[in-house]
């Protein structure tokens, strides 16, 4: 915390004289400290502060992903009820309570509006991608791309850990990067060509991507879950981190009969630390995800995420990539809160990711 100035010193003085000879201005600033206070009352407040959750049903919130009260106000009750093993009577009761602790009331809409201000976008190196995401990839939410094998989702990873690093004018936000590998399909190599690309020293872009390899899905959500400390800790200045592939490791670890429910828990708690690190820290969260195949679907694409509501949930973007001809891939916008669907068509050379004209 910076040290106070004398001014400022002297101005805190002025107005505790000022509240001293006037009652209206006193109980003002009462009020405003009674609600810092309550405000960091309620931001320190846990799971098992909530009244009537016992020990047994906090660690099975844990379990399943629900951490923190903010996770267990906006939960659906029938999901909570499955995943906790509770009634859905006793689950709305814990979303009650929750949303009673957090005094969960409506944010105006210039309030919410003013959040959103402070959400900036990364190109992802391709004008028509751009615009069809309105802009670029959003900090304070998870963006995903689905696709079969040489869609470009890895490409894209990599593109947008250089494209961050730029300054805002050129599309970036001068940011530090974290990158978990699942797949070992980080290359420095292809990192260099779309460095140069953008006319960036490639030693010093390298040097800006913290790359961590994930062997075991636990391995991958422990990472996760250390990016928090890490930031606060070493002086670097993250906006985005990459998880690719999200989901690669959870699929094949729990690929069995009867796993499917663990699955999707660890994949919803793995979720929930990611979305918290891009709102506390204003970051733009990349995941790539498979598709599988999908034989009941005979019209259209056969062809589904996985990962399920889970992840059609907690993604407030997802774009399904596919090859088309030659170099040139097709992204389809499938879910976003604000935007219509539609699709734009990119390629993916050796600079990287651009337009078709460019
Ligand atoms: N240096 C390069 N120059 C031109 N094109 C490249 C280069 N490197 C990769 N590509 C293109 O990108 C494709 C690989 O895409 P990418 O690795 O992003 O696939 P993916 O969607 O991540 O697939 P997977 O599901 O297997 O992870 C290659 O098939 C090739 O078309
Ligand atoms: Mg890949």
């Amino acid at each position: 915390m910076a040290k106070k100035t004398k001014p400022e010193k002297k101005e805190e003085k002025i107005s505790e004289e000022i509240a001293e000879n006037n009652p209206e201005e006193k109980a003002k600033q009462k009020k405003e400290s009674d609600e810092i206070k309550e405000k960091e009352k309620v931001a320190t407040m846990k799971i098992e502060d909530l009244p009537g959750v016992g020990p047994a049903t906090v660690e099975k919130l844990k379990e399943a992903g629900y951490l923190d009260l903010m996770s267990l106000a906006a939960a659906p009750s029938r999901e909570l009820a499955d995943i906790a093993g509770m009634t859905e009577s006793g689950a709305g009761k814990v979303i009650v309570a929750a949303r009673k602790a957090l005094k969960i009331d409506f944010m105006t809409g210039d309030e919410l509006s003013s959040k959103r201000k402070s959400i900036e976008r990364i190109s992802t190196g391709s004008q028509e991608f751009n615009k069809l995401i309105g802009g670029g990839i959003e900090t304070q939410g998870l963006f995903e791309c689905f696709g079969e094998y040489g869609s470009g989702k890895s490409q894209l990873a990599m593109q947008l850990a250089v494209m961050a690093q730029l300054p805002k004018e050129n599309g970036g936000l001068n940011s530090d990067v974290i990158y978990i590998d699942t797949e070992n399909t980080f290359r420095p190599e292809r990192i260099k060509q779309i460095a140069e690309a953008q006319g960036l020293d490639s030693k010093k872009v390298l040097k800006r991507i913290m790359v961590a390899r994930a062997f075991t899905s636990d391995h991958q959500m422990l990472l996760a879950e250390k990016i928090d400390s890490m930031i606060r800790e070493k002086n670097i200045h993250v906006r985005l981190v990459i998880v690719d592939s999200l989901t690669s490791l959870f699929r094949t670890e729990y690929s069995g009969r009867g796993t499917l429910a663990t699955r999707q828990q660890k994949l919803n708690r793995h979720l929930h630390t990611l979305q918290r690190i891009a709102d506390i820290h204003n970051i733009a969260v990349y995941v790539t995800n498979q598709v599988m195949a999908r034989p009941d679907i005979f019209f259209g694409n056969p062809t589904a995420a996985i990962g399920g509501h889970v992840l059609g949930h907690a993604c407030q973007f997802r774009v399904y990539l596919r090859k088309s001809k030659g170099d040139k891939r097709i992204a389809r916008l499938i879910d976003s809160p604000y935007l219509p669907e539609g699709e734009a068509i990119f390629r993916v050379t050796e600079k990287g990711i651009e337009d078709i004209k460019s």
